[in-house]
């Protein structure tokens, strides 16, 4: 029985889950209202935030799973990548709560917890795993191709240059005046528009299995609000995106959607036959969540004869249920971590 605690970025999760992948207990307390006014996380909002929620999640997520905090065999925390300050309070909660408890503390990674989520269930044990996988990320943080020997042994194959594929979703929303955060909005709002209005940029690069989602950015942004006069921050636009008809802002949600599926869907099916051994396509991070992402996701794994895992939408965004989950991994292996594990902001591989 393992506690995930998962404080990265903007949500404070904490949940309970029992061997591999059986959740008892998943809460998530979402700071999205602190943040909405600028658009996107401020880090000193999230880890004060994190600071306040942090107890009350792991006792309602303790108490959800019908257990006492004695009954836990291990803490587990995501430490590493996120922000500095959101990372150490998770990380200072894991870290006292394993000492008070005298069981062990595990590190996780939070990229690698993303790729075990399709794993996870509340109600049924789902099968296992099968390896070798090829794993995909696409959050607000991440958008990398990795090739996975087991749940542990994980080489990343690609990854965004720029802006990661979530954040390209929430910076078309912002300019589409839909709020944030905006991948739900955009993916609503593209149910209505016409995907052929704009043909957006897709990006090619270097290594073919690397992501670039600037250059959609900016044409979504021409095509809002029309071509800039002048140069820089004094550049000025002739129109927003409040002038456009409904129809028109649908149109560019389902085209800007349509760009930046088809990006993630090529270098999968690349990485896919790049090799003839895959066995699973294994899918984390909110972006999964996505309506039209699951499902040419799905087309791609019949087509390359692959099993799909891909997290309910609960898993799919950041939980505390995936950190348990990896962690118990670790914790078959006999590994687990001294007291002075340390958060770190970056990407280990
Ligand atoms: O994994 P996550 O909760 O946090 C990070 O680790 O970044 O992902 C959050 C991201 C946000 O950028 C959000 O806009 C995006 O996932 N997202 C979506 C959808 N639901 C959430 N993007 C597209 N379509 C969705 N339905
Ligand atoms: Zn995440």
């Amino acid at each position: 029985m393992v506690l995930g605690i998962e404080s990265s970025c903007d949500e404070t999760a904490a949940a309970v889950v029992r061997g591999p992948g059986h959740v008892l207990s998943n809460v998530v307390a979402t700071q999205h209202e602190l943040h909405a006014e600028y658009a996107g996380v401020v880090p000193e909002i999230a880890s004060r935030a994190h600071l306040e929620r942090i107890e009350p999640v792991i006792v309602t997520a303790v108490r959800a799973a019908g257990i006492t905090l004695a009954d836990l065999d291990a803490v587990a925390v995501g430490h590493r990548p996120g922000l500095i300050g959101s990372l150490l309070v998770g990380v200072s909660a894991a870290k006292a709560l394993a000492w008070s408890l005298d069981v062990p503390l595990v590190g996780v990674d939070h990229v690698h917890a993303h790729l075990y989520a399709g794993g996870l269930s509340g109600t049924l044990p789902l099968p296992e795993i099968a390896y070798p996988a090829l794993g995909l990320v696409v959050s607000g943080g991440h958008t990398s191709l990795y090739r996975l020997t087991d749940p542990l042994a994980i080489t990343r194959l690609g990854r965004t240059i720029d802006d990661a594929v979530g954040e390209a979703f929430d910076k078309a929303a912002t300019l589409l005046e839909l709020g944030y955060p905006g991948g739900p909005a955009i993916d609503r709002l593209a149910v209505r528009g016409d995907d052929t209005t704009h043909d957006f940029p897709i990006a090619r690069l270097d290594n073919p299995l690397d992501f670039s989602f600037s250059g959609l950015k900016t044409a979504l942004l021409y095509a809002v609000r029309g071509h800039p006069v002048g140069r820089g921050p004094a550049a000025t636009f002739p129109r927003s995106a409040a002038d456009l008809s409904d129809a028109a802002r649908a149109d560019c949600a389902a085209s800007f959607q349509r760009a930046a599926v088809t990006a993630v869907i090529r270098n999968t099916r690349r990485a896919l036959e790049s090799t003839s051994d895959t066995r699973s396509l294994l899918v984390g991070g909110g972006v999964a969540a996505n309506t039209r992402l699951r499902r040419e996701l799905g087309a791609l794994a019949d087509e390359r004869g692959v099993t799909l895992r891909i997290p309910e939408i609960a898993y799919c965004l950041d939980n505390g249920a995936m950190i348990a989950g990896l962690a118990s991994q670790r914790l078959d292996r006999g590994e687990a971590d001294e007291l002075t594990l340390s958060a770190a902001t970056r990407v280990v591989v």
